[in-house]
């Protein structure tokens, strides 16, 4: 029973309208592309002109039938709906049309003179048909959105404001959500397509909410039903994006409930909210504010051949991080016989400013040598899974101010490593599967660094529970 309680059929083939669209489409055009090559070159493709015609129009009549099972999906702009509605159909009956006078029209004199009235008329009518269907799919700006100022202005757009990306100065709404609005969320809530009969465009659409009222409730997040549906676990129905959609981040889910528990503003500067250093960084990783990533921002100069020559005898295997000579990415294979010790990571120090990303994964690491892997200050990546670390070594770690991703699962550690964590306070993903860390534990992560992605292997943190 609950098969067909969850299944909507209408949905489920309307759904391929997008797909099988394509191909009444392409049979018309290649019919027309043929007479204007009878036409020029006096070429014969009479038979071959009914054909894509009668193909054609099939095609489009499974189209059509498709087209209004998904429209009884509901959520689309009335207009923009029956304009492609009844051009589409026209454009199949056209279609079909044509493809009986293409027969006659070498034999009867008015039927010649109409025909390329009508060729002309069909490719109108998909031309609108097509457009609108683009609306319907994409939002009606998806055409010009990337146009120049001028072809924008000559079809009758509104000029885009030039996002501001400098702290000081950019927006809250314009420049932050409602650029993750439309990156995430517009494809279905824009004023051609109001799924759940919500649009979030503008500060009046935003404000009416959706079928089921507010979404948004200034100054509480947590009683925003447009926080909770983007905080539900990824496999919970309601969650939105809907359809595997790319999710938020977890950075701009937290901008969104800042904006929110801000009292969601249309018109306030960043500066004007209150701006703590993690939202900050949140707004970098946006793109406003500061551009440049920790990354980016060193300023060193290349290693010394012979300093990389030495580490590499050690066994270590070196690269350069894409495009930045400058930067090191150095790995210990676990073939290695030898195991890791204090004289070679003694060698490996020699480069330790240019040291970005390590992987030690599978390598038993003693306590007196992750001390060591601590004095690697740039290092923004490390892999230390399975290692044998304890909580004690782990302390050593919270030395790596700048790690944004550590993976150390497979460790014996446990609950005593929180604090640890906690001070690593760029990081941005976490590994802890098959450590003895509770869940109680890791949330307790999750509040000092919401930003933080945690994976414990079975299943990733719910998304409720990690804000
Ligand atoms: C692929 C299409 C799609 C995308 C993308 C999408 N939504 Fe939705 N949204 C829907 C559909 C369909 C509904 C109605 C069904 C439902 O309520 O779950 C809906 C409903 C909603 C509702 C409930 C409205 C009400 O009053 O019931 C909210 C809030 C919402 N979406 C927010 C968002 C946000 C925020 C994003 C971007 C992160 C987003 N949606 C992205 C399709 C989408």
């Amino acid at each position: 029973m609950t098969f067909f309680l969850e299944t909507n059929i209408y949905q489920f083939f309307g759904r391929f309208h997008a797909l099988i669209v394509h191909l009444p489409i392409g049979f018309i055009i290649l019919a027309v592309i043929f007479e204007c090559l009878v036409w020029k070159k006096k070429i014969d493709l009479k038979l071959a002109i009914s054909y894509a015609l009668l193909i054609g129009a099939s095609f489009g009549v499974i189209a059509v039938v498709l087209g209004l099972m998904l429209a009884s999906d509901g959520g689309y702009n009335i207009d923009t709906l029956s304009l492609h509605k009844w051009t589409g159909i026209a454009t199949t009956i056209v279609a079909f049309l044509l493809f009986f006078l293409s027969k006659k029209k070498d034999t009867v004199v008015w039927v010649k003179k109409i025909y390329p009235v009508i060729i002309a008329l069909i490719m109108i009518l998909l031309s609108v048909a097509g457009h609108y269907g683009g609306n319907l799919t994409h939002g009606s700006n998806y055409l010009f959105e990337h146009a120049p100022a001028s072809i924008r202005a000559i079809a009758g757009i509104k000029p885009v404001r030039e996002r501001v990306t400098n702290l000081d100065s950019a927006l809250v709404y314009e420049d932050v959500i409602h650029v993750i609005f439309e990156k995430k969320c517009n494809v279905c809530h824009n004023n051609d397509k109001a799924k759940g009969d919500l649009l979030l465009v503008d500060s009046e659409s935003i404000l009416k909410g959706g079928e089921n009222g507010k979404v948004v409730i200034a100054g509480d997040a947590s009683k925003s039903e447009l926080y909770r549906r983007i905080t539900l676990d990824p496999h919970h129905k309601e969650f939105m994006p809907t359809e595997g959609r790319t999710p938020l981040t977890n950075e701009e889910t937290l901008l969104i409930k800042w904006w929110i528990d801000e009292g969601v503003s249309f018109d306030k500067k960043v500066v004007e909210l209150n701006l703590t250093d993690r939202i900050k960084d949140y707004l970098q990783d946006v793109g406003i504010g500061l551009k440049k990533s920790f990354i980016e921002s060193l300023n060193l100069s290349e290693v010394d051949n012979k300093i990389l020559d030495s580490i590499r005898a050690e066994g270590f295997k070196i690269k350069t991080v894409t495009n930045r000579s400058t930067l090191l990415e150095v790995n210990y294979p676990i073939y290695n016989k030898e195991p890791l010790n204090e004289g070679k990571l003694d060698v490996l120090l020699r480069a330790k400013e240019n040291i970005t990303w390590l992987n030690f994964s599978g390598i038993p690491i003693q306590e007196n040598l992750i001390s060591k892997i601590g004095q690697l200050e740039n290092l923004t990546e490390l892999r230390v899974n399975n290692s044998k670390l304890t909580n004690e070594a782990i302390k050593y770690l919270t030395q790596l101010k700048h790690l944004e991703y550590l993976n150390v699962y497979g460790n014996p550690i446990s609950n005593a490593s929180v604090e640890s964590f906690q001070k690593l306070t760029k990081l941005k993903k976490l590994y802890l599967w098959k450590t003895n860390i509770s869940e109680e534990s890791m949330l307790k992560i999750k509040d000092s660094l919401p930003q933080v992605t945690i994976i414990t292997g079975e299943q990733n943190l719910n998304k409720t529970d990690r804000f």
